[in-house]
């Protein structure tokens, strides 16, 4: 979607993989979907050094809405949950440098059973505007996949028409997907921002492992779809909650940058421990992910349970990209592999060579050339993640 938003994939906080929909306030005061959640997390995402790493929108997800519209059909929040209302929450994140973002469902209903948009579809997106929304996710549920091109291009339309610039986050694709409909996506890109191809992030290796399947195999009808203004969006970082070890967290970082996917956590930001705070801080990883050229990274090489994925990124020189390279091992054996391979069989092919560092380590390999071979120990389920930027003539 050309509206001047979303030129890299956008970074922030959700509240879904890590809250759901929690709306008990009574017995669970501190982890209810509730203003006090969302203002407790963006004074994290703030003094934690989140927002200066990148770290920008807060967003709401399912639960924030009272079970039924007003008489007038307006949207109305919970009014015990968020007694201040939303554009109180919203002016509190504005006051604090972030953004604001919110949750509906193009059908008639929100999955968890809250008012969806359909039949008030101006009403809401005027709504969002006056409310000073940043962001709008729209969920699928309660809808007809096969009405979906034109609802979810109408009501993108609409914000549009608000005159408030808001980032737009599609279901479209993966319903129609269930629904065994090919999604036209040339139109998925036209009116969103970003958009869902695939399953719900769980809180698992296995759950990661399978996104990381479905890109994969599926790179060739997707990858191709992503570029600055519209991304393909494989869910949250469900890093630093309880599924994932450290190993398996630097992976799902590592991998969501090649994919340039949005990078929204959806953590306790309260206890969050160091080790998962520094790899979702990770500055060159985070550079990886936010690289201005937007092209979407690829699997490269899948064999025994080694991949090897590339993303191509700045500096570019000649035509020759530089490149960001993750190395996973995903066998069962327990053991570090070795992965010895040439710049060449990476792609990298320029003779004038690439400096090439860790982007986890902080090791630098200085400048290689194509025909050198580089070896690197991967630990089970886990990542080396390397770049190659590609040199010009004086700096050889
Ligand atoms: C389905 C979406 O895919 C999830 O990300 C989340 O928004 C839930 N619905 C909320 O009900």
């Amino acid at each position: 979607l050309d509206n001047g938003l979303a030129k890299t994939p956008p970074m922030g906080w959700l509240s879904w993989e890590r809250f759901r929909c929690n709306t008990d306030c009574v017995n669970d005061p501190d982890n209810c979907i509730s203003e006090k959640l969302f203002q407790t997390m963006t004074d994290l995402v703030v003094a934690d050094g989140y927002a200066t790493a990148g770290y920008e929108y807060i967003n709401i997800d399912d639960c924030w809405l009272e079970k039924h519209r007003g008489h007038d059909g307006k949207l109305l929040a919970d009014h015990q949950r968020f007694p201040n209302g939303i554009r109180a929450l919203s002016d509190y994140i504005h006051s604090r440098g972030l953004k604001f973002g919110i949750y509906e469902d193009y059908g008639n209903f929100t999955c968890a059973g809250y008012p969806g948009i359909i039949g008030y579809e101006q009403e809401d997106a005027f709504q969002f505007a006056e409310w000073n929304v940043d962001y709008v996710k729209l969920d699928g549920c309660y809808s007809l996949p096969h009405e979906m091109d034109l609802g979810y291009s109408k009501f993108g339309k609409l914000l549009n028409s608000t005159g408030k610039a808001m980032v737009y986050s599609c279901s479209w694709p993966v319903y129609q997907i269930y629904a065994g409909i090919q999604p036209n996506f040339s139109a998925v890109k036209t009116y969103c921002n970003l958009w869902r191809n695939f399953d719900d992030i769980q809180d698992s290796w296995t759950s990661v492992e399978n996104i990381i399947d479905y890109y994969g195999n599926n790179q060739d009808l997707i990858a191709p779809n992503a570029g600055p203004g519209h991304w393909n969006d494989p869910d949250m970082l469900i890093i630093g909650n309880f599924g994932l070890s450290y190993e398996q967290a630097k992976t799902q970082f590592a991998i969501w940058s090649i994919l340039a996917a949005p990078l929204l956590m959806s953590v306790d930001l309260r206890t969050i421990r160091p080790q998962f705070k520094r790899i979702l801080q990770n500055r060159k990883i985070i550079a990886v992910d936010q690289d201005p050229l937007g092209i979407q990274g690829r699997r490269i090489y899948k064999h025994k349970g080694i991949e090897i994925w590339s993303k191509p990124i700045g500096p570019l020189y000649n035509n020759f990209y530089s490149y960001a390279i993750a190395f996973i091992n995903r066998r069962s054996d327990g053991t570090p592999s070795d992965i010895s391979v040439t710049l060449k069989e990476l792609g990298l092919i320029h003779f004038y060579g690439y400096r090439v560092e860790d982007l986890y380590e902080n090791v630098d390999y200085g400048v290689l050339y194509p025909n050198t071979k580089i070896k690197v120990k991967v630990n089970p389920s886990g990542v080396v993640m390397l770049k190659g930027e590609v040199q010009l003539p004086n700096e050889m």
